[in-house]
């Protein structure tokens, strides 16, 4: 074997060996560097006469182009197993399913007062919206309710410490007062007062809990103000309203006569269904009558012109009903098992 055929072979063999390019870059200066074998081999071109050099020289060049070549192709090889590599590290399996988002849902009450709302809307009342934390005066004074009346004891009122008269809304009926003050103030100069129509959800608060009393519960407030708004009317869209929510004739409806201070007369409201497992048991559903003129006043409303209906009623209760749940704790313990049912 020739010196050069050596030469070309020990580079090749190099090159082959360096597995990725710096160490090739290296393997290359032993040849093609300032002292590589190749490089040493032109230098010593000088010495020899003017033939010997011309033919030597053409070998080495051959030789040179020879081990460059090498190079040249194994720099290509390195170049594209690291490509490889590189594509099949960041390779993407387009067949693999996706991931699913883990879409939630409507808690059953939420579910509930949509519907309630939907319902109502249907019928031309507006959504209202209240404050949970309230004064004494809309809670209680302004809706006739007196200073002796229990519901204002601490046994059922949670009242905020160092802050006198400022309490946990005991019912939603405090929205009443708002409204009409509002819709007062926005007619004033008007010469007839448009109804006043409106649903007031939320949550609510008191001392009280077991499987069917929880201290935060959720009510609906309905008011119907106007001229010549009668029980007759209440009557009407109570049972209009439950017979849509449930969704069947097959139920009865009793105004039930009972008192509260700020409506006159007053009824509690109980519906039985005529068929179904709660066939024929009368449930208690919502407290309602006729706005008493001394709520009216307290609202800022004309109460010799204008007479009102108003209603608050269960909608944990309701959702119970229409679900079947016969513990109302269920409702806000958070347990997926119990939560999940409801997912559409
Ligand atoms: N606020 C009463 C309650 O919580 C219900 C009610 C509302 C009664 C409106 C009459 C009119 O028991």
């Amino acid at each position: 074997m020739s010196h050069f055929d050596q030469i070309l072979s020990e580079a090749q063999a190099a090159f082959a060996a360096a597995a990725d390019v710096p160490a090739l870059e290296q393997a290359k200066a032993r040849f093609l560097g300032k002292s590589g074998s190749l490089t040493e081999l032109l230098k010593g071109l000088g010495k020899l006469d003017p033939d010997a050099r011309r033919a030597a020289g053409a070998e080495i060049n051959q030789c040179k182009s020879a081990v460059e070549a090498a190079l040249e192709a194994r720099r290509e090889a390195l170049r594209a197993s690291q490509l490889e590599t590189q594509l099949r590290a960041e390779a993407l399996d387009v067949s693999l399913p996706g991931r699913g988002m883990g879409v939630g849902g409507l808690h059953p009450v939420n579910r509930t007062l949509e519907r309630f709302e939907t319902l109502f809307r249907s019928i031309g009342f507006e959504v209202a919206d209240g404050p949970e934390i309230e004064g004494d005066w809309h809670n209680f004074t302004a809706l006739n309710t007196p200073e002796n009346h229990p519901a204002r004891s601490m046994h059922d009122t949670f009242y905020l410490q160092d802050a006198p008269g400022v309490l946990l809304r005991t019912h939603t009926s405090p929205v009443q007062i708002r409204s009409m003050q509002a819709h007062a103030a926005k007619y004033a100069d008007a010469d007839v007062m448009p109804e006043l129509r409106i649903i007031a959800p939320g949550r609510v608060y008191r001392v009280d809990s077991d499987a069917t009393h929880s201290p935060m519960f959720h009510q609906v407030e309905g008011l119907w103000i106007g001229e010549n708004i009668s029980f007759a009317g209440l009557k009407g869209v109570i049972i209009d309203f439950l017979k849509r929510f449930f969704e069947t004739d097959e139920l009865q409806v009793r105004f039930r006569p009972s008192f509260f201070p700020f409506t006159e007369p007053s009824a509690e409201i109980d519906f039985a269904f005529m068929s179904g497992p709660n066939k024929g048991r009368w449930l208690e559903i919502a407290g309602c009558g006729m706005v008493h003129p001394n709520v009216l006043k307290n609202g800022d409303i004309d109460a010799q012109r204008y007479t009102g209906f108003a209603f608050g009623m269960g909608l944990d209760r309701l959702t119970m009903l229409r679900y079947g749940i016969n513990d109302l704790r269920l409702f806000f313990e958070n347990d997926l098992r119990f939560l999940t049912q409801f997912k559409d």
